[in-house]
Order: structure tokens, then sequence, then C-alpha cells
């Protein structure tokens, strides 16, 4: 078997690509290694929603050229391939920044790396394909090996129409794809025959998913999930990352009458200002927010709420950094992302001219933040003492353990907490591992909640 590392920036659409990737390569005769010191294949998936990416693409690049003359001084070969949005965004340009580069292949246009490789090792000869195909890609795919674990990605759908002014995914992404609804539902099925629990479907505009049905029809996410809700095995349903444009009343709706919908939904605001959200191009307001957000909780009470935030977006003023501060400490979040705007190339908002200074940013996030983790701090503590079910992940690395020998078992609240909890021994482990208990927790810390099985 040849080995074959791969390396993983980004978001969880990354993560699902690289698990593709890595399905394709097994086909043809590829294992996976932790090491890129001596792999004969190299994927770099990259990542180019915010700054320092292609800095941080060429600096991986520059590391592994030692390792590449090694290989070729011994007789072999490393292929090096550069992959994602940055591969797709920045095309022919990185064959000229790095001489180590075989291969480059954009998020839409993977599926085709085994005959890139071919070519390579055939030709002598550098390849790129970066063809925006969601519709093949999907076809040609391998099934995916991904489901041996408790939750699994399954991606609903790709790209997006909606051109925020500082985002680069409808160019890196393309426009917006749906996939089939039954190809979908077969996946789930497929993956809950081998002991998945939960289901987590993806699209960087998941709710604006709109596949077709076997009826020829325009589905939506809310019958998608109600019908992955009929496998009995799928015991938790989850899906991201939504846009408020699309938040449906069937959707919210779904979140009362689909008890498998897990009670955490990842929202998107980007500000608390009206007219920074109109500089964004984002198409909706403030009160929009704040009245799904409502819905939300008439639906489902207990409804746990995260979102993304960018501080210093282009002629952002004190006043319009208040009204997040101020949007954040109506909602209450669980969990948030919040970054400092980074000009994008290519994107309308990199060439506006009332740039808000670093200094400035920089001060924005760290109060923004602040907010942020004592609301994190404040919804974890409410759970000591309470009862929840948790589905077991994995066991914690033996460096990671908070105290002693004991085994740890990772797993995840219904609101996407991180929960510990300490088993006995590996056939204790064993038995909880890939399903849910519940559990008692015992602490809250700022980002997990440690417990007991009960
Ligand atoms: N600058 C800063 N943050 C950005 N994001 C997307 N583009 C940018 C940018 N140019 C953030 C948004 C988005 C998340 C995935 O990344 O908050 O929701
Ligand atoms: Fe980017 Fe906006 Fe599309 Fe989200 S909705 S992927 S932020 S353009």
């Amino acid at each position: 078997m040849k080995k074959l590392h791969i390396k993983t920036y980004g978001c969880q659409m990354n993560v699902f690509d690289s698990d593709r990737m890595q399905d394709l390569m097994t086909a043809v005769g590829y294992e996976t290694t932790d090491e890129a010191k001596d792999a004969d294949m190299v994927i770099i998936n990259t990542c180019h929603i915010r700054e320092k990416a292609s800095e941080k693409l060429f600096s991986d690049l520059g590391r592994l050229r030692p390792f590449k003359d090694e290989k070729k001084q011994s007789g072999s070969e490393m292929i090096v391939a550069v992959a994602g949005c940055v591969a797709q965004a920045e095309g022919e340009e990185i064959f000229k920044r790095s001489k180590v580069v075989d291969i480059i292949v954009g998020p839409e246009s993977y599926q085709t790396l085994p005959d890139l490789v071919g070519k390579v090792l055939r030709d002598k000869k550098r390849q790129i394909n970066l063809d925006f195909t969601p519709n093949d890609k999907f076809d040609l795919l391998p099934e995916s090996s991904a489901g041996t674990g408790a939750s699994a990605f399954v991606t609903v759908q790709e790209g997006c129409d909606k051109f925020c002014t500082f985002c680069v995914v409808p160019y890196t992404r393309g426009s917006e794809y749906s996939r089939e609804e039954k190809k979908i539902y077969d996946d789930a099925l497929r993956l809950a025959d081998k002991g998945v629990k939960e289901i987590y479907l993806l699209g960087q505009n998941v709710n604006a998913y709109h596949g077709l049905d076997e009826k020829g029809q325009s589905s939506s996410l809310a019958k998608l999930i109600e019908k992955i809700a009929t496998i009995p095995q799928i015991e938790r349903i989850r899906y991201t990352t939504s846009h408020p444009r699309d938040m449906s009343d069937d959707l919210i709706l779904a979140h009362t009458n689909i008890k498998k919908l897990m009670p955490f939904l990842h929202l998107p605001i980007q500000s608390g200002s009206n007219n920074i959200l109109k500089a964004m191009n984002r198409k909706h307001s403030r009160q929009d927010y704040f009245k799904i957000i409502e819905n939300l909780r008439k639906a489902r009470p207990d409804m746990g709420l995260s979102s993304d935030f960018i501080v210093g977006f282009p002629t952002e003023t004190d006043e319009d950094f208040e009204q997040t501060m101020d949007l954040v400490r109506q909602v209450g979040f669980t969990q948030c992302y919040s970054f400092k705007y980074s000009p994008r190339p290519g994107t309308p908002a990199a060439d506006a001219k009332m740039q808000v200074a670093e200094d400035i940013k920089d001060a924005r996030l760290a109060k923004l933040q602040k907010l942020l983790t004592e609301q994190q701090i404040t919804f974890n503590k409410k759970f000591n003492n309470a009862q929840m079910p948790v589905l077991f992940e994995r066991e914690a690395p033996k460096s990671a353990r908070y105290n002693g020998e004991k085994i740890q078992l990772w797993g995840k609240s219904p609101w996407l907490q991180s929960v510990i909890v300490e088993v006995g021994d590996e056939n204790e482990a064993q038995k909880y591992l890939g399903k849910i208990a519940q559990v008692k927790i015992l602490h809250a810390r700022p980002s997990s909640l440690v417990g007991e099985i009960i």
C-alpha cells in the first residue's frame, strides 16, 4: 500500500471532502498516515474564508520540500496535491509560487483526483482541474467509508447564491446545488446500517436545500429531515449552516414536531446593525433575526443558539458595533464564532474605502468575545446537576484525560456541548461508545461538561 497524508483546514464541508478524497485514494491502493514525512502522496485541503490562508499553504508546502527531495533521492516519489478553496481561488498561481505542487484540484472537481494522480505518474506533468461539476461529483464519489463512528456528515447542498459582500464562498464553491432527496436518504440509511446514530446534514446554505423528491418536485430541508427521521436507528439529526433568510416556517415547525431534531441551531447573523447588514448584502435585518429567534423558541423552548459575527466590517462605527453587543445580550447565545473582518480578494467589500483600523477591530473583537464567553459559561452552568442524554463518540486520548489513569469518554449533549465521563475499564467504554446514555452533570466547565453515566 502507498501512504497518503491529508491536512485539512476550515469548515465541516472540508472535513467531509477530505474524507471523500481519502475514500477515493483508498480505492486505488493508498492507506492514510499521520506523518507527511514519508508519504507517497500529500493532500492539503485549504480554506480561503479568512486571512493567512495562502500564507499557511505556502509554509506547509515549504515544509514538504525536503521530504519530497528525500523521497526522490531514495528513488520514489511524493505527489503533492492542493485542494479546497485556496486551490479554486488561486489556481495556476500556486504552481508558479511552489515547485513542490503536482496537482491543483477544486472543491467541486476532486472526484477526478485518482485520474490526476495517474496522469502525474504516467506523463510526469502537473495537473489542474477546477471545473464546477457538483452533479458528477456526487455520482462519481465512492460510497463513504465514514460512519464507523456515532455521528456522520451527509452533504445535502453545496455552494451559495447569496453573495454577501465579504464572502468568497460563492466564488470558490460556485452556485447553489442541492442533491436529490432519495440519494441523501440512501446515504443516511447506509450509515444507519453501519451503526451511525446521528446524521449531520451539511451545506453552505443548508436550509436553502431544494433537491428533487421522488415525484420530481422540489423538496425542502424540513421534508428531508422528516424523511430521515423515519429511519429507526437514527436518533439525532442536526443541520448546518443556515441562513436567516431561509429559516422557513416549516423548518421552524420541524423543531416542534420532529423529536430527533436536536434543540440547537447555528444561525449566523454577522452583525447586529442594520446599516452593516445592508452593506454586507445579508438580505435580512436585526428585526427579522429577532422574529426568527422568537419563533424558534416558541417551537422549541429549550433551543440553544449559536451564531457567527464579523467585527470591523468596512464603515462599522462604534454605534454599529454596540448594536451587535445589544443583539447578543438580547438573544443570549450558547456558543459562537467571531472574527475580525478580513478583506478577501475579489469580493466587493475588499475594495471598500472605509476599512476599519486593525486596533479598533482588535478591541471590538475582544469585547464581543468576552460577552460571548460569559454567555457560554452561563449556559453551561445551567446544567449543573441536570440529567441529559449524551451520544458517546470516542475515547479521550490519554494526553487529554483530566485526571489520573481512568478511561474517559467524550460525547455530545443535545445542545452540542462536549460532555466528558469516566468509565471503569475498556469493557465499559465499549458498552457506551457509539451509543446514547443518560448522564448526570457534575461540573460545568467554560467549554465542556463533566458528568457521570447514570
Ligand atoms: N472576514 C471575516 N470573517 C469572515 N467570514 C466569512 N468571510 C469572512 C471575512 N471576509 C466568517 C463569517 C462566516 C464564517 C464561516 O466566516 O462569519 O459565517
Ligand atoms: Fe458566504 Fe453569505 Fe453565502 Fe454564507 S450566505 S456562504 S456568508 S455568501
